[in-house]
């Protein structure tokens, strides 16, 4: 990455190691320190050096399908239009071929595809698939649409923050304070998924979450709840609509994955000292 940082003493990194250093720091409940001199790193201790991130933006870079070193400035082209190594998909994938590879495979692969010479049976078989996946898709914009017609519905900005379990292995959770939406009064608590495994080692890290209502109630609440990008922070995450009927003796749900879109997100979220979302609470009354 271009966005580069350095540490007190100096040492570069780019900004995607920044931000796993401060992430990996954070599950291991310790000061991120640089890998070169171990002297402390943090997002304020840190400097973007804008003059090194000119002389890197003229320095040769690789691209990343055929190795071969171009000016930066030239990159971006070269790897979306000119490489001959970029990875190109079938003309024929509206039919549902499902071919990748090398631009220079391209024309060999559409001259022999089998997909154009396919019977109108066959690719009614295909198209309906692929409707079947966009049908999916349809129906979970679908619901939120209806869900939103509810009558009861509440909505909050959610602030989960950092925490260490006191066990003989501690361990990061994430919980947010008290909130009240639609009367009643909740917490969500969220996990890093492989913190049982290895967390400073995994790349594929994701969060789960839970919700946990704390007021008592006299009769049983249906709930629909999505949780979503808050209006303070940049995070992509994935609309995923889950239901929990609490009553009073089960009051808290299971741990759901919180779909964020891919593990760079989520290090950028451990990475930051708090997480900043928008839950949703629709009341299904009956
Ligand atoms: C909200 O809860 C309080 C106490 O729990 C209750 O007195 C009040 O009537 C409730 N308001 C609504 C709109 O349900
Ligand atoms: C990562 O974890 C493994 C096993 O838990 C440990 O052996 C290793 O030293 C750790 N590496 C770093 C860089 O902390
Ligand atoms: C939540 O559920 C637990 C276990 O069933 C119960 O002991 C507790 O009193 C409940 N809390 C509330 C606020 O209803
Ligand atoms: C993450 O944790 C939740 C709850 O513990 C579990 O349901 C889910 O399957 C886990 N996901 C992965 C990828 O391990
Ligand atoms: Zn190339
Ligand atoms: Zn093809």
């Amino acid at each position: 990455s271009l966005h580069s940082s350095w540490c007190t003493n100096g040492h570069l990194m780019c900004a995607g190691c920044f931000i796993h250093l401060l992430a990996d720091a954070r599950l291991k409940e310790e000061q991120a320190t640089c890998p070169n001199c171990r002297c402390e790193i943090s997002k304020s201790l840190c400097c973007r050096n804008l003059a090194v991130e000119k002389a890197v933006s003229e320095l040769p870079s690789e691209c990343g399908f055929c190795m071969r070193q171009f000016p930066r400035s030239l990159l971006e082209r070269h790897q979306k239009e000119e490489c001959q190594d970029r990875v190109t998909q079938c003309r024929y994938k509206r039919i549902g071929c499902p071919w990748q590879g090398p631009y220079h495979e391209l024309t060999g692969h559409e001259a022999e595809c089998t997909h154009p010479t396919k019977t109108g049976n066959e690719l009614m078989e295909i198209l309906d698939e692929m409707d079947q996946t966009h049908k999916k898709e349809m129906q979970l914009y679908n619901s939120i649409f209806s869900l939103l017609s509810f009558e009861k519905i509440g909505y909050t900005e959610v602030q989960f923050r950092p925490y260490r379990t006191d066990d003989f292995i501690t361990r990061l959770y994430y919980e947010t304070p008290r909130f009240t939406v639609l009367n009643q009064t909740w917490v969500l608590k969220a996990r890093v998924n492989d913190s049982e495994r290895n967390p400073n080692l995994s790349c594929k890290r994701t969060l789960s979450f839970q919700l946990i209502l704390k007021s008592k109630i006299s009769s049983p609440m249906e709930c629909s709840f999505l949780l979503l990008k808050g209006p303070y922070d940049d995070v992509k995450i994935n609309p995923v609509i889950y239901h929990f009927i609490f009553t009073s003796e089960n009051n808290e749900t299971e741990y759901v994955p919180l779909p964020i879109i891919d593990s760079v997100e989520c290090n950028k979220l451990l990475a930051a000292k708090n997480i900043n979302l928008r839950l949703f609470i629709f009341q299904i009354q009956k």
